[in-house]
């Protein structure tokens, strides 16, 4: 039962909560940091189940890492001890471990790395990473379920991605950064954590130009020595808190935000009728009269973020009126319904596009979390509902949100 959460809804949240940082940024900067030499000093870095895997998978591979007093995690590299594998074990737990493969084969020319495990959102293929590994000059097999990779005459090259995968392009950018020569990526993904892990590689002496845009440059550097770098706040993070005030009736600032990185997030929810101001001090959001129905469309960024969609669905199940959401990212995103539906709402899938019919208000029920960003929105349901909902699995939602009951608790809501 310890990862069930308890969630009596009705309370309307106020007040203000903190967004921590990145997980999508720290996770892939963690991976980098074993490319430079020195103690690498991350501030910002959430402690969410995510990182922790990450942290031991760093110490399984032979870097150094320890939690400083003032909560930043330093890391410890000498490449030269890095192993140029991950373990399986570790790795089938974090998508994300899939990061190593550049980060491996830019530092020291080889690496295993263990195929990611499909999960619930989609079979979260590798070509386009391996297509651009092997455009800088590496060999890649697949084989058991691993993937080996070695590259004996790095060289720069010019990589196209037939979609802007944001793991295609952190792998590529890493490897090209320690290849000699110039890369480009053309068709990169823009997401803001790109542009934090080019900031990152650049503070210990890569060159790396035009992250954020759909063109980026890395021209490649002999040594990178680490240094101390801040994870910018997790835009997913914010964005479900923004929801959490519309959908109980509520009012809260969510400090600690970059604005421009949740403008798609802000403008949808405007559109449902929430009233969401940019302040100095972060985003207040209020729930207005009633929640309108939208459509969404989700596109990589700077388009409405995949990772919100399933807080949106669980959003407009309690407005009125007929919302059409497309899921364009992942091929398959919908396993929410099923468990919002238990909750009462009505909603019919047909391939990528869902129609979701607002029933006005969600009732408790036990529930199960199928992957993070569902366990969010079933939060998010369960804060809205009339009676008591539980949820299981819940340590899917701890991997992405640190001390979301404490922050729950502090806006009012009743979580156990
Ligand atoms: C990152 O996953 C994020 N994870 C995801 O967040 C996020 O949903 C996703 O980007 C999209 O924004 C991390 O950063 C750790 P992709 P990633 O490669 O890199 C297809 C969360 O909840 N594709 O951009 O795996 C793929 O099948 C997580 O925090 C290929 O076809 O996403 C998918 O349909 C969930 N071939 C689409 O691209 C490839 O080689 C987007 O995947 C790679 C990807």
């Amino acid at each position: 039962m310890k990862d069930t959460l308890l969630i009596k809804g009705g309370n309307p949240l106020r007040g203000k909560v903190r967004v921590s940082g990145a997980k999508n940024a720290g996770l892939v900067i963690m991976a980098a940091s074993i490319m430079a030499e020195g103690e690498t000093i991350l501030d910002n870095l959430p402690r969410i189940r995510d990182v922790e895997v990450m942290i031991q998978i760093l110490n399984e591979i032979g870097a150094e890492t320890k939690w400083n007093d003032d909560q930043s995690l330093s890391i410890m590299v000498d490449p030269s001890q890095i192993k140029t594998s991950t373990c399986y074990e570790l790795s089938k737990q974090l998508r994300a471990s899939n990061l190593f493969l550049g980060a491996m084969l830019g530092g020291r020319g080889e690496a295993i790395v263990s195929m990611p495990g499909g999960c619930d959102i989609g079979s979260r293929p590798m070509d386009l990473h391996l297509k651009g590994m092997q455009a800088l000059g590496a060999k890649t097999k697949i084989e058991h379920g691993y993937i080996y990779a070695r590259v004996d005459k790095p060289s720069g090259a010019r990589v196209y991605l037939d979609f802007p995968s944001v793991g295609a392009t952190e792998n590529i950018i890493m490897m090209a950064a320690k290849t000699p020569g110039l890369s480009t990526i053309e068709n990169a993904a823009k997401e803001p954590e790109i542009v934090d892990l080019a900031n990152y590689l650049n503070s210990m002496g890569a060159r790396i130009r035009g992250a954020g845009t759909d063109v980026i440059k890395i021209e490649g550097a002999q040594k990178l020595t680490a240094g101390r770098y801040a994870i910018i706040p997790d835009r997913i993070e914010a964005g479900t808190y923004m929801i959490s005030a519309a959908i109980t009736g509520g009012e809260v600032l969510v400090e600690n935000v970059i604005p421009t990185h949740l403008h798609p997030i802000i403008a949808k929810l405007q559109e449902t009728g929430a009233i969401v101001e940019e302040q100095d001090a972060g985003i207040l959001v209020k729930s207005g009269p009633y929640i309108q129905p939208v459509d969404i469309k989700t596109l990589p960024y700077p388009g409405f973020p995949t990772d919100m969609q399933s807080q949106m669905m669980a959003l407009l199940s309690m407005g009125r009126g007929s919302s059409i959401i497309v899921e364009n990212v992942f091929e398959n995103r919908f396993q929410i319904v099923d468990e919002l539906k238990r909750m009462g709402a009505n909603i019919k899938v047909e391939g990528h596009t869902a129609v979701v019919e607002g029933v006005g208000r969600l009732c408790g029920a036990r529930v199960k979390a199928t992957d993070l960003r569902a366990g969010a929105a079933l939060v998010l349901g369960a804060l809205a509902a009339i009676g008591e909902t539980e949820i299981e699995n819940a340590i899917h939602i701890f991997r992405g949100y640190e001390n979301l009951c404490e922050k729950l608790i502090s806006l009012g809501a009743d979580v156990r």
